[in-house]
């Protein structure tokens, strides 16, 4: 992983332009190089998210005996992954750390769990203090021997891996991670495992079984998946953009006087455009081109403009297809007129950071009007940010929704430990240098 600045000072500029590649999608990047190494055969994944959280998923997966290639590497890496068919997975030698990586600790638990070896999964600071009570209560009723520090409350987790049965589960929260873990616990065990969500989170992984060739049906509120009878196939894919990563030039682009972007090949799976329909509710000019399909996954082109924003009240079913879009949605809503306000986000409090403190606390040092609430937050919009000296708290989309404020603020705003972006966006810095500097796009096409 190259060393990043960790200080970033970020001025408003006057004008906002062109076209930018996005890094592949993180959350289909983890499942598909996790669900190709359980394959028989050999699979190429390109676009493949460059980002440190999906690297740190394939450095346990080869710890665990798959052997992953990296054809080449920058912004889009092609990974050969080769399967193991199954049953190839081996006892690693060490500790598997995820890292900052929610996605990679709970999905390679779920899988682990079910899988004839020991494990022991930690991270770093951040994702030792999240929750992994919800990942080890499914897992136990499934048969699982799974264990968490802090009587089970968080990692390290440790693992002796055995034989599940399946389970009719409801998902008290609906969490992605904790379904795509007992899924993946439920492709090795006997008998069917059914789940039932309360809202549709996002669906990559029961897009890729199926593709596979797992035996899974239903999706919303009722999925009902069956135990391998023979290896997953492996899928060769080319990765849509992150709209995650899309959603900071989304709301600078609406937000700017001056902008018109174009964001190439960006992911639409309807249960992650939550944030393209919020931006359109208020306001936004935003238009979707060139539609089309790539292993089932929705990608197409974005162009927006700048727009005049009014505020909006937000929450309930949208909130899982945006949750990880809130703190940039935040910037958008101290700039548009009127109050805009955010609940049933309590979600965001256990994120790589707690996501309601800490984003009102850092736009407020921009001059935002913000309120905290136990589940959201209220803006009071139509405020002239100014420069300040501000802080990520490691959390990689608090430190790129800052660099938007940053460029709808008076003055040169400082954004301490900025280099965290580098978990899921690492050119975020240079893709926002060349927008936002005409003399550079010009030298760059
Ligand atoms: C993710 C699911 C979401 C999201 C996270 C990625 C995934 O988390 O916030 O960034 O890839 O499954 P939860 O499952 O905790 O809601």
């Amino acid at each position: 992983m190259a060393r990043q600045n960790a200080i970033r000072k970020v001025k408003p500029c006057p004008h906002l332009e062109g076209e930018i590649s996005l890094p592949g999608d993180k959350s289909i990047s983890h499942r598909a190089v996790i669900l190709n190494s359980l394959a028989q055969g050999k699979a190429e994944i390109s676009n493949f998210a460059p980002g440190k959280d999906c690297s740190d998923t394939v450095s346990c997966l080869r710890a665990l005996g798959v052997q992953i290639r990296k054809k080449n590497s920058g912004v889009s890496p092609t990974l050969v992954v080769s399967g193991t068919g199954g049953d190839g997975l081996k006892e690693a030698r060490g500790i598997l750390n995820a890292g900052n990586s929610g996605t990679t600790a709970r999905l390679l638990g779920g899988l682990l769990s079910s899988q004839p070896f020991m494990s022991v999964i930690t991270g770093d600071a951040s994702l030792r203090s999240r929750p992994m009570r919800r990942l080890i209560e499914p897992l136990r009723l499934m048969g699982a021997e799974i264990w968490g520090r802090g009587d089970d409350s968080f990692a390290p987790l440790a693992i002796k891996g055995r034989k599940l049965h399946g389970v009719d589960f409801s998902l008290p929260v609906a969490s992605a991670q904790i379904k795509s873990a007992i899924l993946l616990a439920g492709l090795f065990a006997q008998g069917d495992t059914v789940l039932h969500q309360p809202v549709a989170s996002r669906d990559h992984t029961e897009r890729l079984l199926k593709q596979m060739g797992a035996k899974l049906e239903g999706s919303g509120s009722r999925i009902c998946l069956s135990p391998l009878t023979k290896p997953l196939a492996p899928i060769d894919f080319c990765l849509p953009g992150d709209i995650s990563s899309a959603a900071y030039f989304l709301v600078a682009g609406t937000i700017h006087p001056n902008a018109k972007i174009t964001l190439r090949n960006c992911g639409i799976n309807p249960t992650r455009t939550g944030i393209i329909d919020v931006l359109r509710a208020m306001g936004a000019k935003l238009k979707i081109e060139n539609e089309r399909l790539e292993a089932d996954e929705l990608l197409a082109d974005i162009v927006v403009e700048s727009s005049e924003l009014k505020g909006i009240e937000l929450g309930g079913d949208i909130i899982p297809r945006l949750i990880d879009e809130i703190s940039v949605l935040a910037v958008a809503g101290c700039i548009a007129r009127g109050k805009t306000v955010i609940r049933g986000a309590g979600e965001l409090r256990v994120k790589e950071s707690d996501r309601i403190a800490n984003v009102v606390k850092e736009l407020s040092k921009l001059g935002a009007e913000v309120e905290e609430l136990p589940d959201g937050m209220i803006i009071h919009g139509g405020v002239l940010l100014s420069g300040a000296e501000v802080d990520s708290h490691l959390d990689h989309r608090l430190a790129m929704s800052l660099a938007v404020a940053a460029l709808a603020a008076k003055g040169e705003t400082t954004i301490n430990q900025a280099h965290v972006a580098q978990i899921s966006y690492p050119s975020f810095w240079q893709d926002l240098e060349l927008l936002s500097c005409k003399e550079k796009r010009l030298h760059h096409t």
